[in-house]
């Protein structure tokens, strides 16, 4: 795999937010829609889905090594990104964006994205893909979408946390409400070839989780490659694994020092973050977000 090395020879500022049929996006890639949404999907290729920081890296991870009969050594081959592309994502434009990288990779393809399904290339519909969603609670989800934002030199200055909890919402944050996001991709699944997955499951039983991702995609492992990929997919390794951390990204894109990626990995987090009152705000406005859907998360194991 020809990894293109990142060297930031720009100056780094955070990006601009504009729109694409009212979801927030980063300016440089609604500049780019039309070459995102024109994308050409392929009946083989596996599509990781997800909003942003549910738990896409750990997905990902698992499922290249699936692929890989759990051998370790091929999954260091390159970074997760470069593994898998990340189809609408534009970093510079010295660089090769998401799209590109997928076209020039050879089939199968696994590939990602944080779209909320209405914006999801038409092609991935037409040919058929297969998808893999994964949800994390809303609460949880914030907290570490929060910390990324202060990592993460590229993206919105997020404010303070207050700040932030309000914005995400408001749905004001990159792609936008993550209840729509959840509750979209929820009722998608029943039309779709999608296997819907939860963060908190994967916690709770990593075996019973990872047999589902199996099963979906028609693979077979015996027990010790299986148990290998738990060991190997836990966050305590792959917080070690430069492959799988974004270590191998330059410290002006993503700070470590502020905040590392691999963060916590853990379900209830937020109570270390929520006040009281933030709590009860969140919690009353969770309600009428979710009014009728038939999605519960839990929030603690
Ligand atoms: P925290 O910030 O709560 O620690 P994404 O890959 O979608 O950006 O999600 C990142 C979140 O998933 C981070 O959450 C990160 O620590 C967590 N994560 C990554 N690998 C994990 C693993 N193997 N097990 C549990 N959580 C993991």
């Amino acid at each position: 795999m020809s990894a293109e090395t990142i060297k930031v020879d720009w100056e780094v500022t955070r990006y601009e937010v504009a729109e694409v049929e009212g979801i927030p996006l980063t300016k440089k890639m609604c500049d780019r829609w039309d070459k995102v949404w024109a994308f050409q999907a392929k009946p083989d290729d596996l599509l990781i889905s997800t909003y942003a920081k549910a738990g896409t890296t750990w997905t990902q991870e698992i499922v290249d090594m699936i692929q890989h009969d759990g051998d370790t050594e091929i999954c260091k081959r390159a970074s997760t990104y470069e593994r898998q592309p990340f189809i609408e994502w534009v970093l510079h434009e010295t660089l090769t964006p998401g799209w590109e990288q997928a076209e020039a990779m050879p089939s199968p393809r696994t590939l990602k994205t944080h779209l909320p399904v209405q914006l999801v290339p038409p092609s991935f519909w037409e040919q058929n893909c297969k998808i893999i969603y994964v949800a994390r609670n809303a609460k949880d989800n914030v907290v570490s979408y929060y910390h990324f934002h202060r990592m993460n030199q590229v993206l919105p200055e997020p404010g303070t946390w207050e700040e932030f909890l309000e914005n995400y919402m408001a749905g004001k944050v990159l792609w936008g409400s993550w209840y729509d996001h959840v509750k979209g991709w929820w009722k998608a699944k029943d039309h779709h070839r999608i296997l819907y997955l939860f963060y908190e499951d994967i916690k709770e039983n990593p075996r019973r989780e990872i047999q589902k991702i199996l099963q979906f995609m028609e693979k077979d492992l015996e027990k010790d490659i299986l148990d290998k990929i738990i060991h190997y997919t836990q966050f305590e390794v792959m917080k070690e694994n430069p492959m799988a951390n974004y270590t191998s990204l330059p410290p002006e894109i993503l700070n470590h020092e502020i905040s590392p990626f691999m963060r916590k990995g853990a379900v209830g987090d937020w109570k270390n973050y929520f006040t009281v009152a933030q709590n009860e705000r969140f919690d009353e406005d969770y309600k009428k977000k979710m009014a009728g859907a038939s999605l519960t998360f839990r929030t603690e194991l």
